[in-house]
């Protein structure tokens, strides 16, 4: 059966999601035994797909299939549905590369931290076989294909970790304000603590293995040399955010963020929670399950994901 028959059957309105590099078996976990894989593209009924896709890097809801005849009759079938086009290319590299020529396209290039974003019209495409175009006109978000490169600090961090809270600083949460209570659990060599100074916070860093001298040595930084798992909450002041970065199982990083929040002394929370070899799904949907959190994968998290919970005001 055809690629497009296949999809053809697929029953009412369709949705297409873009696994992040490396996570299409978490993706198609995701997506359920209904979906069609291409590549890193999945295709699905919408009604089939009740979750926030933590693996998905790009949606592209009510996605058309679209015929293809020629390369120029594919080219306006897609220019007379949008003015800009971005290609996910995963087969017939050389006739969707023809297509794509005779189209506007457009990448948001390299990015500040914190920048603002105008949201651009443009679609995102597939050729799905030699004959068939797959295109949705309003991917979500400000990114085509939710692709985009930092313009990175090479010179101060001492590591990139950084870019995991320069991501979620500028995509999803509104930064802490300026002289926000933080505490960095897991914070050497001090990549996230030299992000939250910049943004003006008083920080408690907490690692059992020093900070890199030049940010410890940055003012508004306390630096606290100890197991973060024995630290009590009643030991340090009410806190507006804690930022966890430890290497550890996402049980042990649970029952961390429970005891937190069971002390009421915290009011948001940004945390990795890691994965060693198999993605543990349970332990995702325990911390979805928290009130007022999302559980999503950054472009800059490795195996990993990011469990945020924080108060209204802050989601962007
Ligand atoms: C991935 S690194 C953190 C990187 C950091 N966010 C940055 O931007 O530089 C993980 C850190 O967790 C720390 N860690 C692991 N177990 C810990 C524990 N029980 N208490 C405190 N820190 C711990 C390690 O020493 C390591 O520095």
């Amino acid at each position: 059966m055809s690629l497009a028959t296949q999809i053809q059957n697929l029953k009412g309105p369709l949705i297409a999601a873009l696994a992040f590099e490396k996570r299409e078996a978490e993706l198609a976990e995701e997506m359920g035994p209904e979906a069609l894989q291409f590549g890193r593209l999945f295709v699905a009924p919408s009604a089939s797909i009740k979750q926030n896709l933590v693996w998905c890097q790009n949606l592209w809801p009510e996605t058309l299939l679209l015929p293809c005849p020629s390369i120029t009759q594919g080219a306006s079938s897609l220019k007379s549905l949008s003015p800009r086009w971005a290609l996910y290319s995963y087969e017939n590299h050389r006739r969707a590369q023809l297509i794509q020529e005779k189209l506007k396209t457009w990448a948001l290039g390299e990015i500040k931290f914190l920048q603002d974003f105008d949201k651009k019209t443009f679609g995102a495409w597939t050729l799905l076989e030699k004959d068939w175009i797959l295109a949705c006109t309003k991917p979500l978000g400000v990114a085509p294909l939710g692709e985009f490169q930092f313009m990175e600090n090479r010179q101060f961090p001492p590591t990139r970790a950084y870019l995991k809270l320069w991501e979620t600083f500028t995509f999803h949460l509104h930064p802490p304000e300026k002289l926000a209570q933080v505490m960095d659990l897991g914070s050497c060599p001090g990549g996230w603590t030299w992000v939250l100074q910049t943004l003006g916070c008083q920080i408690s860093s907490v690692d059992k293995a020093p900070l890199d001298k030049k940010i410890a040595s940055l003012p508004r930084i306390q630096f606290l040399k100890k197991d973060a798992f024995a630290l009590k909450p009643d030991e340090v002041p009410p806190l507006d955010w804690l930022f966890s970065d430890i290497i550890c199982t996402p049980e042990r990083l649970f029952e961390l963020v429970q005891s937190w929040r069971a002390s009421g002394r915290v009011k948001n929370f940004v945390c990795t929670i890691k994965f060693k070899g198999k993605t543990d799904f349970s332990m995702i949907e325990k911390f979805q399950k928290i009130p007022g959190s999302r559980v999503i994968h950054l472009l800059h998290n490795k195996h990993e994901a990011t469990w945020l919970c924080v108060e209204k005001p802050y989601w962007r």
